[in-house]
């Protein structure tokens, strides 16, 4: 039987090293991996060339907000031009975060994220779902782990959108989780000492003087660290799965290490902005323009989070994907409280973790695959569907040619965002091809896909992990 495509001469790079082998693809799976199966290509209906070049699994992104009200607006990337960016990106997979508003459970977030998705999602995405309602909530998460949705989220801040959770209620998810199979996912930041630090540099005097820097100024590293050593002590006591998301701080780093040591079942995932840039972005003009949340911090804890990463401590580089345009982010008007959160970043996630991770020395290739592809499969519940070149899982292909370096630019890009974190920037690794189950949705480093083409992935957690 031949292949409907056929990757020849290409270096496939996996968590556990490179090799030459040709990938041969039927339908929406991966059919074969080997050498010697180009001598097979006239039986294959398409043929391509990766000589001199890598080829990837799909990166899985397992944090992004599309259409998400939030900060008074609505990120401005949705399921067509967030996934359209991501395919660029080589992302063939999305998981996004259904939140509840009002008075919804956890399924009717869900169904509202699916009717969000639907018909526009050019990738495949999958979605975790937030706690938001301590009283109703926790009783639900057996529910929606039965459909596939086996990771929750609870903010430790953001009272004022009416998501934060407190103490108990991490508590008492972390032991539901447990036993109904899935995991919770938390983000950590200690509110009522943001609160006050909030409030203590909240005046007319210190916004004149220190504009957008007092978002960096109002979080302390300890604001972090202080809250993911409290959700560490949750998941140790209740035994339950935890996985702390965008950390950015080498404290943080230190505590997941420990606790993992201590045999804590935590697991960690920083951002690509956490490990590129810094926070003397919020001194320039549109420093503003950078605010995200948690904020970017040291050149330290740059070096601390690539660290955790070849160490084990940090397993997984997403990007927290919540893009504002210049016009939502003006909205600050010179009160740094007021900044609509986040920044895009499906785009250039592969192209920023190959530039400063592998070219950069700081990750080797195999390490890159497992932080963007493996480890994000295997802990999110979609491996070994996803994550893998191996056969029988889903044709997600991404090839780069490590020679090409793209300028970034706004302009070009195919996310709504009028700015972009890493403009003026030479990347390398943006995907020259990407395949989403077999479909090649890029080509020359354009967008070739289609709306709908994308399909929602049911997951399942592994035991043992
Ligand atoms: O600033 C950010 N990251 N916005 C998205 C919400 C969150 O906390 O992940
Ligand atoms: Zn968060
Ligand atoms: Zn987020």
């Amino acid at each position: 039987m031949g292949f409907d495509t056929l990757i020849v001469g290409g270096t496939v790079v996996s968590s556990s090293g490179l090799r030459r082998a040709d990938v041969g693809v039927r339908g929406e799976r991966i059919a074969a991996v080997g050498t010697g199966l180009e001598r097979r290509a006239g039986s294959a209906a398409r043929v391509i060339d990766a000589s001199g070049k890598y080829v990837l699994p799909g990166v899985i992104d397992v944090h992004v907000h599309l259409d998400m009200p939030f900060c008074g607006t609505v990120s401005s990337d949705d399921y067509d031009s967030g996934t359209r960016a991501a395919a660029r990106g080589g992302v063939t997979t999305v998981i996004d975060f259904a939140i509840p508003s009002g008075r919804e459970s956890l399924n009717d977030a869900l169904d509202a994220w699916s009717a969000k998705a639907a018909g526009k999602a050019c990738i495949d995405y999958a979605f975790h779902v937030c706690l938001t309602d301590p009283r109703r909530h926790p009783a639900q998460i057996p529910g929606v782990v039965k459909r596939g949705v086996p990771t929750v989220k609870a903010f430790m801040i953001y009272a004022s959108q009416g998501w934060e959770s407190d103490d108990g209620t991490l508590y008492e998810a972390l032991q539901i989780t447990r036993r109904a199979g899935g995991m919770l996912l938390v983000h950590a930041e200690s509110a009522r000492v943001l609160d006050r630090l909030i409030e203590q540099f909240h005046t007319p005097a210190m916004m004149r003087r220190y504009g957008a820097r007092l978002h960096a100024m109002s979080r302390p590293n300890f604001v972090e660290a202080e809250a993911v050593a409290r959700a560490i002590r949750w998941a140790e006591v209740t035994g339950g799965r935890l996985y702390i998301v965008h950390m950015s701080t080498g404290e943080g780093a230190d505590l997941v290490r420990d606790a993992r040591r201590r045999g804590v079942r935590v697991a960690a995932e920083t951002c690509a902005q956490y490990l590129v840039l810094d926070d003397s972005v919020f001194s320039q003009p549109d420093g503003h323009l950078y605010a995200t949340c948690p904020q970017l911090k040291k050149p330290a804890d740059q070096r601390r989070l690539w660290q955790g990463l070849r160490g084990g401590e940090i397993s997984v580089v997403s990007t927290d994907t919540c893009t504002f345009t210049r016009r939502q982010k003006a909205a600050w008007k010179g009160d740094w409280t007021k900044i609509p959160m986040g920044m895009p970043g499906l785009e250039t996630l592969l192209p920023a973790v190959y530039t400063y991770g592998v070219r950069g020395r700081r990750l080797t290739l195999p390490q890159m695959v497992a932080c963007l592809c493996e480890n994000p499969a295997r802990i999110m519940g979609l491996y070994p569907r996803k994550g893998v070149i191996a056969r029988g899982a889903d044709a997600d292909l991404v090839i780069i040619d490590p020679r090409r370096t793209t300028l970034v630019d706004w302009r070009k890009m195919e996310t709504n965002a009028d700015w972009n974190p890493f403009q003026g920037r030479r990347l390398a690794g943006f995907a020259e091809k990407t395949f989403c189950r077999g479909r090649m949705i890029v080509d020359g480093g354009r967008f070739v896909g289609e709306n709908g083409w994308g399909r929602f992935v049911p997951r399942r957690l592994a035991k043992n992990l």
